[in-house]
């Protein structure tokens, strides 16, 4: 293994980390098994909280994926929606609030979604439900009691698997609202066990895609960081 020497790893974190983007269109191209392997096998380097490592991992592919994209199409047709951990727009302060609505925004403009437009935006998550057309996506299930400690665990999975994918070429998209579908997932899945924290589609980009080309901004560190000494 080649070292590398600080400066060259701070070069390759900026790359890395500001790299990494939510990609919400995919091509059909299946990530080699290989690849698969070896980005699983990094993501569980991730820290935890007494290294409980909390975390069960379901990777979907192929015909599986088919049917649960079929599952998921009928559940929100009947809007069963089943959330292992809830959601609601009053978990936000007004400064998250005002965020979100600028990312709203981009996104359903580069969608060309008007913001008012409910009936597409259900169209839109309808074919979100399919993975972003992603070949590929892993549910990550919070073990144990499953509550909001575990879950800072199982976020800390996400990040370095999101990671370790860019480091390897492949594209993501964190899905939240998989987790609306939890009953769905586990019974297609067969998984009788910890809360569903959310879905990650991932392969390789569809470039040409105008909502690929959606770059979201930062609150400066300035914001939200505040040095004591
Ligand atoms: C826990 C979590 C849930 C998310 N859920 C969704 C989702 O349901 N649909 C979606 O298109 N993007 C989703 N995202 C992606 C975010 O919108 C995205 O990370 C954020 O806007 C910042 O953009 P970037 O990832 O391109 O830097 C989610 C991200 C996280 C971390």
């Amino acid at each position: 293994m080649t070292l590398l020497t600080p400066t060259d790893l701070r070069d390759h974190a900026e790359e890395l980390i500001r790299g990494r983007r939510a990609t919400r269109a995919f091509r059909p191209d299946p990530v080699p098994e290989e690849t698969m392997r070896a980005i699983f096998s990094l993501a569980g380097a991730a820290p935890s909280n007494s290294n409980a490592q909390p975390w069960q991992v379901e990777v979907v592919s192929g015909a599986a994926r088919e049917r649960l994209a079929a599952a998921l199409r009928s559940a929100h047709a009947a809007d069963a929606v089943t959330a292992d951990y809830t959601y609601s727009d009053e978990m936000y302060a007004r400064a998250h609030q005002t965020r979100r609505a600028a990312f709203g925004a981009e996104v359903y403009g580069a969608l060309d979604i008007a913001p008012d437009d409910h009936e597409a935006q259900r169209a839109y998550h309808a074919r979100s439900l399919r993975f972003y057309d992603a070949p590929h996506v892993a549910f990550l299930f919070v073990g144990g009691d499953a509550r909001t400690r575990l879950a800072a665990d199982v976020g800390a999975y996400m990040q370095t698997l999101l990671l370790a994918m860019t480091a390897y070429g492949v594209a993501s998209c964190p899905q939240g609202l998989l987790s609306f579908y939890a009953d769905t997932v586990r019974a297609e899945l067969g998984v009788t066990e910890g809360r569903l924290l959310v879905g990650i589609s991932f392969g390789y980009p569809d470039e040409t895609a105008p909502v690929n080309h959606v770059r979201t901004g930062r609150a400066t560190f300035e914001e939200v960081t505040t040095f004591h000494a």
